[in-house]
């Protein structure tokens, strides 16, 4: 995957097989957002915003097809590489970098965890 050579620290929540094909988990976050993590049927992982960008349904319990998941609530079809909605529909939820190594799945920190203001200007 591209996103592997992003320059950062990852953080690792697990191992692949906690995902299985076709299937979603979520993962809370301090200070942000809950992230919805796919495991798509061609063995392939991504990382959204938990939220659809129509009226924030829970993605993670949405069908997921190729690299598309259908929101359970009324039904847009959502990229999951890019986060846009599919179709005649806007809108785009923000995505997580993710990167799979050794059997383990890593997000991008700084994407997961927002750094405080005061932090950085200390
Ligand atoms: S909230 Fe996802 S399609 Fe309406």
């Amino acid at each position: 995957m591209s996103l592997n050579t992003q320059v950062g620290t990852w953080l690792d929540i697990g191992p692949v097989d906690q995902i299985s094909p076709g299937n979603a988990r979520t993962l809370p976050v301090r200070g942000g957002e809950e992230i919805a993590i796919f495991h798509t049927q061609d063995n392939q992982f991504y990382a959204l915003v938990n939220k659809c960008p129509h009226k924030q349904g829970p993605l993670s319990q949405g069908i997921v097809h190729g690299s598309v998941v259908a929101c359970p609530l009324h039904n847009w079809n959502i990229s999951l590489k890019t986060g846009k909605a599919l179709g005649n529909d806007e809108g785009c939820v923000p995505t997580i970098p993710l990167k799979v190594e050794a059997g383990r799945i890593f997000l991008l920190r700084e994407a997961v965890i927002p750094v405080p203001t005061e932090a950085k200007a200390a």
